[in-house]
């Protein structure tokens, strides 16, 4: 060490300067306080509706917001899938040397996300055919990629492929899943453009098991472009529909004539041509209630029944085709799909994802009673949401309306001081923040190296 400048200075001056620099660091921390406030104590969802937890039937306010309900979530997976397929195209030019970049490696890893890989034989699937899902049929896609061009169209997102030439009896098909699986409670949504091209489902949806999911599904072969009739199907798998052979398209009888109540299945119409553009289809998965949007709007509400799911789980992406007559259909035509632009079979295209949630974990007594809730994450939480009142620790989440869809750009992960509202998923996080921003990060160590320097200037 050189910096000995202490040797000849009083010992009032060495004084001096220790309090200065403790000054000095504690100014720094209080300056690095509110870059760490955003978001801190999570996103806030507003929903127009005076009670949307109870199972009174929700109250739409006809004048204005005024009668609205927020929920908070303290949790977020966002994923702008576009993006990836930027830096994926960008990568395989090999003119990037933006080197951590998925320069090698899966397009997932480090993402929030996990391509699937089974095979379900005829019997499973319930169709005229099996499924093969592959990890090749999910992926990226971006004008730079020859697979890609959408006639004259710039997109770049994601892609659900299923093809038509069948393997051992099996359509080849396409699934990808979070990651984390601890997801209970929240708002999901997908900015997604189906395809044209009879003969697939395409479902977003949040699973735990086969009688606790949350389901959208798309039958292409039911759009109808002559008049006009897009349906989606919404669905809560309930104990009912294990009963009645898990056959959304005949659900179990339900005695509730109030359609706005229907336990666990609606069949709603899209204001929209779903294979025209891309729209942003949502689920909200409330305590005691399910909420189903499409750009803001709300197509179902389900309640008070015991098909509303109370467990965590995750998302899922899905395309896919068995060749059952009643559901899916298809398999699809690939004469038709490259009519379409897409040359190995339809696509489901995904732009992002966007899911604002609490996490959990069940942790089963030991005596093997009731399950327990404990979230794991809760201390880090309480930590960082020092008062949930103070300006800017909860964020409103920005929501797309049919009259204005410019929160579909909107990502909490490109300002990085409000992403804090996520915990590491198994295998590490991708575009989420990760906690504290660059930037206050410089700030601490920046106090730190003060501080230590003022001790050490103490010590002498
Ligand atoms: C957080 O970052 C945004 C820009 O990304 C900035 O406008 C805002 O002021 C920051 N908030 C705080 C509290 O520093
Ligand atoms: C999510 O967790 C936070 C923190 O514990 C809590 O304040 C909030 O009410 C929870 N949200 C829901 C919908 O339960
Ligand atoms: C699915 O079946 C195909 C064709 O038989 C096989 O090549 C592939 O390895 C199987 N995949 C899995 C995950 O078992
Ligand atoms: C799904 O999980 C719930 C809650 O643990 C359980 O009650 C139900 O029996 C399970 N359903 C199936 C089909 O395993
Ligand atoms: C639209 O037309 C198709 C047949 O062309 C029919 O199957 C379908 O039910 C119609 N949809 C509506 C909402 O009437
Ligand atoms: C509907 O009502 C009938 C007769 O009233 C009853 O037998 C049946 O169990 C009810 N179904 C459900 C799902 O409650």
């Amino acid at each position: 060490m050189t910096f000995r400048l202490s040797h000849h200075q009083p010992g009032s001056y060495r004084c001096q300067s220790a309090t200065l620099l403790v000054l000095l660091s504690w100014c720094i921390l209080q300056l690095a306080q509110p870059v760490l406030a955003d978001c801190e104590c999570g996103y806030l969802l507003r929903l127009p509706s005076a009670d949307p937890v109870s199972n009174a039937r929700s109250v739409s306010s006809s004048s204005s917001n005024d009668q609205t309900t927020t929920l908070l979530f303290t949790d977020l997976i966002e994923t702008d899938f576009s993006r990836l397929a930027a830096h994926s195209a960008d990568t395989n030019n090999n003119n990037n040397n933006n080197a951590n970049y998925h320069s090698q490696g899966r397009w997932w890893d480090n993402t929030d996300w996990i391509p699937q890989a089974f095979n379900l034989t005829r019997e499973r699937a319930r169709g005229q055919y099996g499924e093969m899902f592959a990890v090749d049929n999910v992926r990226l896609f971006s004008d730079d990629q020859s697979s890609a061009t959408k006639k004259g169209v710039t997109e770049e997102g994601l892609e659900l492929v299923v093809r038509s030439d069948i393997v051992d009896g099996m359509v080849p098909v396409a699934e990808l899943d979070t990651a984390r699986l601890d997801v209970r409670w929240g708002t999901f949504r997908a900015g997604m453009k189906l395809s044209s091209v009879p003969g697939t489902c395409a479902a977003f949806f949040w699973y735990f098991n086969d009688t606790q999911e949350i389901d959208m599904e798309f039958l292409t072969k039911d759009f109808h472009r002559s008049n006009n009739s897009y349906p989606v199907n919404l669905v809560l798998q309930s104990r009912e529909s294990a009963l009645a052979g898990f056959d959304a398209a005949h659900p179990a009888p339900n005695n509730n004539t109030n359609n706005n109540e229907n336990p666990n299945f609606v069949l709603a119409y899209l204001p929209f041509d779903p294979t025209a553009g891309f729209h942003e289809y949502r689920i909200d998965y409330l305590p005691d209630r399910v909420l189903f949007f499409a750009d803001g709007q709300q197509l179902a509400s389900m309640a008070g029944s015991a098909a509303v799911p109370t467990t965590p789980g995750h998302l899922i992406l899905q395309h896919w085709s068995n060749g059952n007559p009643l559901w899916s259909g298809g398999p699809p035509s690939l004469a038709a799909a490259k009519a379409q632009g897409d040359p190995d079979g339809p696509a489901l295209e995904v732009r992002y994802v966007k899911a604002y949630f609490n996490s959990s974990t069940i942790i089963r007594n030991d005596d093997g009673g009731e399950p327990q809730q404990k979230w794991e994450g809760e201390a880090e939480y309480n930590s960082r949401c020092r008062d949930p009142k103070a300006l800017n620790a909860v964020c409103e989440i920005p929501e797309v309306t049919p009259q204005d869809t410019s929160a579909v750009s909107w990502f909490f992960g490109d300002h990085t001081n409000m992403t804090h509202g996520t915990v590491q998923p198994p295998g590490g996080s991708g575009n989420n923040g990760d906690g504290e921003s660059d930037a206050s990060r410089v700030i601490m160590g920046m106090a730190w190296v003060a501080v230590l320097l003022s001790g050490w200037l103490m010590v002498l």
